[in-house]
């Protein structure tokens, strides 16, 4: 199971930090957050909290990924953008290394012309299985991509090109659910009341993933076993509520507008990339609402931002994630000359591990507040208790800024103008 370390939010000393007691006071007077979030479960946006237990749902992917079996599938293509993409984007990165066997998963999520060419024109199509992910059928990336690979797919099998293409969408309304019909095309339902950047754990994520042979079935146990770890500690014990009430209090408090995710892993970088849209576009609401979202990846960007983190401005909270122990782990023999003698016969875990320790602690000397989340291992049980610690922690940044963390109108509104573009309606 993850667990949270928050002993360096109190060693940074009161002026950027906290005292154990005031912590831990805050924590418990925001102790009924959670149990509100918990009573809304079936409520739209909240209902996230519902998915590691749809198990019905998990067997219809399991029966319809046995049914691809025979297709013998080279390639699974996402077409899906943000909430659509980011999810699956983190899993595959996690869970089914550039080297592993079975099919390839591609998630295309962007249109950059040249990059959308050169993928297309690489891939076996006869051995491709395109995704198409959109809740609302209607976003202008996914469509055109959807658009340009029918129009090359109708043109090399026009009796099945339907073969080639599921859809994942909303059970009733917008476009893809209609073309869905119309053209007797396979679709998966988006429960309507999960929003995008929370829709990880639904057919969004779950159906690419399994069709890329990842353990599904994990992610929803590492969910389903956070979801219930949250439900029952209390105060600074529990993770969701300390990560929530830390990152409010340090903002508002304290001056750290900034929040850094920064995982000593390659394997869960990205992540990063889910949590920042999931943060930004969540509680990113008003101009008193809204912490800025940083990647980084240790030990690499202790050779790139670390040094600003260190000495710059002090308006940053670093959340660190450490694995405890990786999948593999070489050692260097002792062949290396006496200068660098010190790292003779080290385990390549041993030196991140004390690259990560090096530098909290010079962190934390600099006043610098971080956390860590020490993480078991890099696998399907630990992602899913990730996704729903984030989770739990966002719904409860909403209801801490008093924002709706579940809508998107400053999304929105930049998909409206870009189609009056498109139609010659605005300049
Ligand atoms: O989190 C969100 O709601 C957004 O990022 C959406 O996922 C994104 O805009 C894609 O929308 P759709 O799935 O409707 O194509």
């Amino acid at each position: 199971m993850l667990h949270l370390q928050i002993k360096n939010l109190i060693q940074v000393g009161r002026r950027h930090g906290f005292t154990e007691r005031a912590f831990g006071n805050s924590c418990t007077r925001k102790q009924a957050l959670v149990e509100k979030i918990f009573k809304r479960k079936t409520q739209p946006g909240y209902a996230f909290l519902t998915l590691p237990d749809a198990e019905a749902n998990l067997k219809k992917i399991k029966q319809y990924v046995k049914e691809q079996e025979k297709n013998k599938w080279a390639n699974i293509v996402v077409l899906g953008i943000g909430g659509s993409a980011l999810g699956a984007i983190a899993v595959r990165d996690a869970l089914k290394s550039e080297f592993a066997k079975g099919p390839k998963l591609y998630i295309l999520d962007n249109i950059d012309p040249a990059y959308t060419t050169e993928l297309l024109s690489n891939i076996h199509l006869a051995k491709t299985l395109f995704v198409v992910i959109s809740k609302s059928g209607t976003t202008t990336e996914p469509m055109i991509q959807y658009g340009l690979v029918k129009e090359m797919l109708q043109k090399k099998f026009p009796a099945n090109y339907q073969k080639h293409l599921v859809f994942v969408t909303d059970p009733k309304g917008g476009l893809l659910r209609k073309i869905a019909k119309e053209e007797k095309i396979t679709a998966f339902d988006i429960p309507p009341k999960i929003g995008g950047r929370f829709s990880v754990l639904t057919n969004v994520g779950l159906l690419p993933c399994a069709l890329a042979g990842i353990d599904i079935g994990g992610l929803l146990k590492g969910a389903r076993e956070m979801r219930e770890a949250i439900k029952r500690s209390k105060g600074m014990h529990n993770p969701a509520l300390a990560l929530a009430v830390a990152q409010f209090m340090l903002d508002k408090k304290k001056k750290k507008a900034v929040t850094v995710l920064m995982p000593y892993c390659n394997y869960l970088f990205r992540v990063g990339d889910w949590y920042r849209q999931l943060l930004a576009e969540s509680i990113g609401k008003s101009r008193r609402a809204g912490p800025t979202p940083i990647n980084a990846l240790g030990t690499t960007d202790q050779h790139s931002q670390l040094q600003l983190w260190n000495d710059g401005p002090n308006n940053k909270f670093i959340i660190f994630m450490r694995v405890l122990r990786h999948a593999t782990n070489p050692k260097v023999g002792k062949i290396l000359p006496e200068e660098i003698g010190f790292l003779n016969g080290k385990k390549f875990g041993e030196v991140m591990d004390a690259a990560y320790l090096g530098t909290s602690q010079a962190l934390t000397k600099h006043q610098r507040p971080n956390v860590t989340i020490e993480v078991p291992q890099v696998d399907a049980r630990s992602l899913g208790a990730l996704f729903m610690l984030f989770e739990f922690q966002v719904a409860l940044l909403g209801l801490l800024y008093k924002v709706n963390a579940f809508n998107q109108p400053g999304v929105e509104h930049s998909k409206q103008i870009t189609k009056k573009i498109l139609k010659g309606d605005e300049k």
